[in-house]
């Protein structure tokens, strides 16, 4: 989604700002733009539609200078995609503007901002920010009180920064539902969206928080809190790798990531669990007092993040006996809903910024949940720093939009999770030993996994013309099929849809003929019998299907059915494992089909809107 840079320097900041913005590209957006308080004391601008790369060609054949600039990258939401929509906005030769988020009263602010004299030149709710900000200064006060007073008028979330050309040696800050974080350097400052940006100038960072507003010079920091009163935040010292960007000679950050599985989860799993099982105070001091007294687990997420969740619930009732919930965050944070006793709110997020997850986190404090567990990807995001207990998943940065080694390390997450629970409800000392043992060959068999690569790209091949699919999986499969869904569906822009097969003939049957390839997920579980009626029961309409099988499972192929053989695994990691091939098979399908793999039509890697 949306991305800013911005930075108050000595030097040149274009560089900078550029290179903020490529290293956010994976993020998704659709425009691009940077403005510049030129040492001549004008304010420029130049924004384009498509990638950054466009936006650079055209930095590149003007003089673009200046000391204190932002830029910014655009998801569109309010207005299309379109030169004058792409940020930064300006308020009459004054006022340049960057934000993520939505102004949710920006008709309101429009007209009354017209009935002024403003003028707006785009169709975002973003300019009205900018002429706000405006109307402010007229009013005499410094950049700083403007944007104070302003954001008191704006209803809905945002992450913005805002130059004034009369004062160039600063900008002002606000956020209010999108991150921000200030990047500290010498003699100079930044501020992004995503720390990300601002990897290859600074590892110091304060993350800001709710209704902060900050002040940035080159050598000072100021920060405010929602009322206005000066606050310290603390310094961060980030260890996330400065090349976590590169592709390491693979041909899509997608397939890096599906191929660095083994070693995530390997880091995942260190010094976590041993031959007894967990090791002390994994998920943070106080936790296991808290676990103690856990009845009910009510999961909230969205998207893939979602489906490990689904996943989870299957493990929680069955190994750890604890009753559980799962709601999509988008679905939970707008209905009345009742709290179980002693219940512990799990979320679980790739970025940690997922609007909607966020939402339901301050929802369900307010509701009354005994505690909040987030299990996540990225350090001192929102999530982490919300909730009260915070599980990192040790995935590395993941730059694909498709999740791929997020999923795998939230699963292996939950795996843990089930276990620390268990604990307390009397898991059976088989499925706890079943449950360990299965996570220390994890690592290993997931590489196995990894090695079945070429029957995928095969397959590939014959798939690559459908329209349609349908994913089909039972038990704690049935979220790996729908996950497998959603990757074909937005890498390659296939119609899928995933189904527990015993629902097959309560309605999607109707659905099937020869141009409909039936995918299914076949381990050999106490459900395969169960599975294998369904399969009969596609064949038996003409289907065509492709089954990813355990070799012990006794499919063969013939010309109805094509089998692709899964390493055996045992106890409960089997969703883990055939989530591997699901994945290949969306990236090979997408590469015959030459779509923007990493970043797909539409799509945002970090949904920080609602
Ligand atoms: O950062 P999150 O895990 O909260 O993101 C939730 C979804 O937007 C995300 O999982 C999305 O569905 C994936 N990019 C799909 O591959």
């Amino acid at each position: 989604m949306c991305g800013i840079v911005g930075a108050v320097a000595e030097r040149n900041v274009v560089e900078i700002l550029l290179e903020g913005l490529k290293r956010l590209e994976y993020r998704g957006y659709d425009s691009a733009g940077v403005a510049l308080l030129q040492q001549d004391g004008t304010l420029s601008r130049i924004r384009r539609t498509g990638k950054v790369q466009e936006l650079a060609d055209a930095v590149a054949e003007g003089e673009a200078l200046g000391t204190t600039g932002i830029a910014h990258t655009r998801w569109a939401t309010h207005g299309g995609v379109t030169e004058k929509n792409a940020h930064p906005h300006f308020s009459p030769e004054r006022v340049a503007v960057v934000h993520n988020g939505i102004i949710e009263n920006y008709q309101s602010l429009r007209e009354s901002l017209t009935s002024k004299g403003y003028t707006f030149t785009s169709d975002t709710d973003t300019e009205t920010i900018a002429h706000t900000v405006h109307e402010e200064l007229k009013s005499g006060c410094a950049l700083l009180a403007a944007v104070q007073h302003s954001v008191k008028q704006f209803h809905g979330a945002y992450g913005t920064v805002i130059m004034d050309k009369e004062d160039p040696s600063r900008v002002v800050v606000a956020r209010s539902g999108s991150p921000l974080v200030i990047g500290l350097g010498l003699g100079e400052n930044f501020i992004a969206s995503d720390q990300m940006a601002l990897l290859p100038v600074t590892r110091r960072f304060i993350f800001l928080e709710e209704g902060d507003v900050a002040e940035i010079t080159r050598r000072e920091v100021n920060i405010f809190d929602k009322d206005g009163n000066p606050v310290e935040r603390d310094v961060v010292e980030s260890n996330i790798e400065h090349d976590a960007g590169d592709k390491a000679g693979y041909r899509h950050y997608m397939l890096k990531e599906i191929h660095e599985q083994p070693t995530v989860v390997r880091n995942s799993l260190q010094n976590r669990v041993d031959d007894n099982g967990l090791t002390a105070d994994i998920f943070g001091p106080g936790a296991d007092e808290i676990f103690r007294d856990v009845k009910h687990v009510q999961i909230i997420a969205c998207g893939t993040s979602y489906h490990a969740g689904m996943t989870a619930r299957y493990w929680l009732e069955q190994y750890a006996n604890v009753s559980c919930g799962i709601e999509i965050a988008s679905e939970f944070r707008y209905r009345k809903s009742v709290v179980h006793e002693n219940s512990l709110l799990v979320t679980i997020s790739q970025s940690g910024e997922t609007a909607d997850t966020l939402a339901a986190l301050r929802l369900a404090k307010e509701l009354g949940y005994m505690s909040s567990l987030t299990i996540c990807n990225v350090p001192g995001s929102s999530l982490v720093r919300e909730s009260d207990l915070a599980f990192m998943t040790r995935a590395g940065a993941e730059i694909g939009v498709a999740s791929t080694k997020a999923f795998t390390t939230q699963l292996t997450a939950f795996l843990m999770l089930t276990l620390a629970l268990g604990e307390h409800n009397g898991i059976s000392a088989e499925d706890k030993t079943s449950i360990v043992s299965s996570l220390h060959s994890l690592p290993a068999k997931l590489e196995e996994t990894l090695a079945i690569t070429q029957g995928i790209e095969d397959l590939a091949e014959e798939f690559a013309d459908k329209n349609h699919s349908l994913f089909l999986g039972r038990g704690d499969q049935y979220p790996i099929a729908m996950e497998g869904a959603l990757k074909l569906k937005e890498i390659s822009y296939i119609h899928a849809e995933a189904y527990a097969s015993g629902e097959l003939k309560h309605g999607p049957l109707a659905l099937i003929d020869e141009e409909m390839p039936v995918i299914v997920v076949a381990p050999n579980n106490e459900l395969l019998e169960k599975l294998k009626s369904n399969v009969e029961e596609v064949r038996a309409r003409g289907g065509i299907m492709y089954v990813f099988a355990d070799k012990d499972a006794a499919f063969s192929s013939d010309e109805t059915m094509r089998v692709i053989n899964v390493p055996h695994c045992e106890g409960p990691i089997a969703p883990i494992i055939y989530t591997i091939p699901l994945q290949l098979l969306s990236y090979y399908v997408a590469l015959i089909k030459g779509t923007d793999v990493d970043q797909p039509r539409n799509l945002a890697k970090s949904v920080t809107v609602e």
